[in-house]
């Protein structure tokens, strides 16, 4: 992932439109979910067998200009059925990818044609949405960039895809263990190995002065990334893939959790021959998690500050009018939850445990077999009050439409897809139901999904 078609770019006015008719309708793609070997350790230690997009992991990115549609095939030679969904695109539901509402899963044999417009553009990801605590945890994820109509003032583009990957130590494979009543009950399924795009540490050449727009995705199961910059001054210029209204410099250390995305537009300021870091935080220490070497100089100052990237198209959402909705998240580990419904019977703690069952939403172990946590008429607003009554993040996920966090003080933070909800805190959100279909909101921990922390809203047509 070098230089891009931006870096032709380089000189043009920021926001000088691109013509659109140079864009090719695209032909149907061939798209194999499959296990492939690759070299995730140093070369002392065996090759690791994943499961990728194209035996990749990331799987092959897909890039487009905004408006135009992706047609993919998915093919699934894996020995489990999967599906794919295409996390942040305000997409056509039956696309959505969720197997189990809509769609059926993908039998090993079978395919499953994909094809859809993006009406924004914007950092997103596509991944497995069937055993996704596994299947994500395998390898099967990768990046869908959604290009501007407009140029950025950039020298180049760079897409990070963070992981985490629990491997054993021995055999330098995938540990299995998927869905251990550990991981579902605490934080998650945490990897032992940290890295981007598929590399332990990964390494990128540039230069003094060079001004980069970085897309960070965060595809781990269940970690998040603290990171903060070294040697770059950078600004956020889009959350989730929705552009922020001004762009909002980077001071200390910021959080991306599970699916969540940061775009970046940051200058190297470090010295040639120094290296810059994007630099994650942890209760061990400060580590790289990307290094970039800077090997000379391609300008004599850094430039202003970038700016903001045009938006995507927004419904205004009513706040007073808005129909309230509240979603209490209990149980897991140290908890304090005694019990709750399963499939519509009372199940005490000790039997929800026995059904590898931890968490609750509203008192009910959630899923896609019970009644809608809300039905909506098109154009409804709704807010919605996540109460985290559990001593775990959660990284709550809504599909096919984006909302807003809703601050302390009551006005209108970023429109996003996926907000982290802290222990013991409440997290307000508000949203436009102006996209039809059935649609998931879920903790975007995989294992907490796969483990009651799923529910489904329904938009009527
Ligand atoms: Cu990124 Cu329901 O998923
Ligand atoms: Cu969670």
């Amino acid at each position: 992932m070098g230089l891009t078609r931006r870096a032709l770019m380089k000189g043009a006015a920021a926001f000088a439109a691109l013509p659109t008719t140079t864009w090719a309708t695209p032909e149907k793609e061939q798209f194999i979910a499959r296990k492939a070997s690759l070299q995730l350790l140093p070369d002392t230690y065996p090759k690791s067998e994943i499961w990728g997009y194209d035996g990749k992991m990331p799987g092959p990115e897909i890039r487009l200009p905004q408006g135009n549609s992706v047609r993919k095939t998915l093919t699934n030679e894996l020995p489990q059925a999967t599906s794919t969904h295409w996390h942040g695109i305000r997409i056509d539901n039956s696309m959505d990818g969720v197997a189990g509402l809509t769609q059926e899963a993908v039998e090993r044999g079978s395919s499953f044609e994909y094809e859809f417009t993006v009406p924004d553009a914007g950092t997103y990801w596509y991944h497995s949405h069937n055993r996704s605590f596994e299947q994500v945890a395998r390898g099967l994820y990768g990046a869908l960039i959604v290009e501007e109509p407009v140029s950025m003032d950039i020298d180049r583009e760079e897409v990070l895809v963070l992981d985490d990957w629990l491997l054993d130590p021995d055999t330098g494979q995938i540990a299995e263990g998927f869905g251990a009543p550990h991981d579902l009950s605490h934080a998650g399924r945490m990897g032992n190995f940290i890295g981007t795009n598929g590399a332990g540490h990964l390494t990128l050449d540039v230069e003094r002065n060079e001004r980069l727009r970085l897309r960070l995705i965060n595809a781990s199961n269940a970690r998040v990334f603290q990171l903060a910059l070294a040697g770059l001054d950078g600004w956020i210029v889009a959350l989730d893939g929705m552009p922020l209204p001004a762009p909002r410099l980077v001071s200390g250390a910021f959080q991306i959790g599970p699916a969540q995305r940061y775009d970046l537009v940051v200058d190297v300021i470090a010295e040639t021959g120094e290296s810059a870091h994007i630099a994650r935080q942890s209760r061990d220490g400060s580590f790289s998690q990307v290094e970039f070497k800077v090997q000379g100089q391609i300008a004599a100052n850094t430039r202003e500050a970038p700016n903001r990237l045009p938006p995507n198209s927004q419904s205004k959402v009513d706040l007073n009018a808005a129909t309230k909705i509240d979603l209490r998240m209990e149980g897991g580990a140290m908890g304090g939850l005694q019990s709750a419904l399963l499939d519509g019977e009372r199940k005490s703690m000790r039997e929800l445990m026995q059904a590898q069952q931890f968490w609750a939403f509203n008192e009910a172990v959630g899923g896609i077999d019970g009644p809608p946590l809300g039905e909506f008429s098109l154009g409804e607003s709704v807010r919605l009050k996540i109460i985290n009554d559990t001593v775990f993040p959660h990284a709550m996920h809504l599909h096919g439409m984006h909302f807003w966090e809703i601050l302390q003080d009551g006005s209108m933070g970023d429109f996003r897809d996926t907000t982290m909800v802290e222990r013991g805190s409440t997290r307000e959100i508000a949203f436009v139901a102006d996209n039809p279909g059935d649609w998931l909101l879920h903790c975007h921990m995989l294992s907490h999904a796969a483990s009651g922390m799923m529910a489904w809203v329904k938009v009527q047509a």
